[in-house]
């Protein structure tokens, strides 16, 4: 059935949302505060990097089941069936949610929300918000997580493993599960809590699975084993499964760094330590101190005036996101020890503090005496490494994601040292 439906956020879960939504049938309107991004938006201009977004975008605009407007009570019509948070919920000082722009986008359309209309959130929002921002709004309150992963976003919405739909109100939650019908995938309506939970519950389950891999990366490392083979062997078993296996410079994104917070400070609030999931967090951190160790190692102890070269910002490839990007985080530390810093990023470019940002890879390797690959572009493989060594002042290459073939990188007179793997 077309349903009537108003996305309130247009981030890249609120804009996959809304046009994966109107190419789903439905007639659908998104809201933004930000009004020149909405004259883009209506222009068909997308600004994040999301594969196939745009062109949704533009086929919703031509067929006139996608509009575009600015605030979210402009959003809401006299028959709205559904209303989307799609939403900010940034980490607060103490690692908790923030939820003041879902208070205050609910505050400005609680007068005028139809009979009838139910409020669905896709933010990330603590377990039992649902449940209390339905007695602040008299509406019934859905939580309907999202499992998209940033490049991946309109495939992971259009083939979604599945639909998670929760209220106190089933048939609330029936009408905004009946909106993905079309979808192959198996949808569950639960209560909103177990609904809010499912959302923290993965995602932290991801932090953990992925900080126990680069704890096995670094003991691999100091044993001699080679991490590739080790996690291919636990692959094969059906219950660890292959995916989230590969070591890195620990993890980052809008996401799982926010929630596994978030998660804690939940567990917190109801008289709960979880250790395991500190320990996750504690472990990232440990990671980018390896990292840190490493190019210490490398420009034999300081860093004071050492040039190195990045390559790779975003804290993962096919985005141009450098929310919480291990990257960053580095490039931070190293810069505070002295070092100078070139970076190229394909997806990049502009203004950082703190980085000379260049457009051009072998300009970024361009008198490093130490250069670190910290994100998994694929273009980084083709690279010259005969002309990265001549051009290089030292020999080091730190490929963080084990995306370089080391041997490639020996002919060309360089040192390649992966996460886990032998030199
Ligand atoms: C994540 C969840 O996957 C998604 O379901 C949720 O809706 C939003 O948060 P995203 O933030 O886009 O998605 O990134 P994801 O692909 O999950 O990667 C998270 C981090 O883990 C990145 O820093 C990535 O580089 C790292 N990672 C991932 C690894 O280091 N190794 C892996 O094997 C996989």
């Amino acid at each position: 059935m077309q349903r009537k439906i108003a996305v309130v956020g247009t981030g890249y879960v609120g804009l996959t949302t809304g046009a994966c939504l109107a190419t789903l049938g439905h007639q659908v309107v998104c809201a933004d505060i930000d009004a020149a991004k909405v004259e883009r938006l209506r222009a068909g201009e997308v600004d994040i990097l999301e594969p196939g977004l745009a062109d949704l975008v533009q086929r919703g605009l031509r067929t006139g089941r996608l509009r575009f407007v600015v605030g979210a009570s402009a959003a809401v019509e006299p028959d709205t069936d559904v209303l989307f948070l799609c939403v900010p919920t940034p980490m607060g000082v103490d690692g908790s949610a923030d939820l003041r722009a879902v208070v205050s986008v609910l505050g400005e359309v609680r007068d005028i929300l139809p009979p009838g209309c139910a409020v669905a959130t896709k933010s990330t929002v603590p377990v039992g918000t649902a449940d209390r921002l339905a007695m602040m709004v008299g509406s019934p309150i859905v939580s309907n997580p999202e499992f998209l992963r940033e490049g991946t976003a309109v495939d992971d919405f259009l083939h979604p493993d599945r639909i998670v739909v929760g209220s106190s109100d089933r048939s609330a939650a029936r009408k905004v599960g009946e909106l993905y019908q079309g979808l192959q995938a198996p949808t569950l309506i639960l209560d909103a809590a177990s609904a809010e939970m499912v959302k923290y519950a993965a995602n932290c389950f991801l932090a953990v699975k992925l900080s126990y891999v680069n704890a096995i990366a670094q003991l691999c490392d100091r044993v001699g084993a080679d991490v590739l083979a080790v996690t291919e062997g636990m692959g094969y078993d059906p219950r660890i499964g292959r995916s989230f296996l590969k070591p890195g410079p620990g993890w980052g994104g809008s996401c799982l760094p926010k929630d596994a917070n978030a998660l804690v400070h939940v567990a917190e609030s109801v008289g709960l330590e979880f250790p395991l999931l500190r320990s996750a967090i504690e472990q990232n951190q440990r990671q980018l101190d390896e990292v840190l160790d490493r190019v210490r190692q490398a420009c034999d102890g300081t860093l004071r005036g050492a040039r190195i070269g990045l390559l790779g910002l975003a804290f993962k490839a096919g985005t141009n996101d450098l929310r919480d990007s291990p990257a960053i985080r580095i490039a931070d530390a190293l810069a505070a020890e002295g070092a100078e810093i070139t970076a190229h990023d394909p997806a990049i470019s502009g203004e950082l503090p703190g980085i000379r940002l260049v457009d051009d890879p072998y300009e970024a390797v361009k008198g490093a005496v130490v250069v670190l690959v910290l994100t998994e572009w694929p273009e980084f493989r083709s690279l010259d490494w005969t002309r990265v060594a001549e051009l290089m002042d030292g020999f080091t290459v730190l490929d963080t994601r084990n995306l370089l073939d080391g041997d490639l990188l020996s002919r060309a007179g360089l040192t390649w040292r992966g996460m886990g793997r032998p030199c």
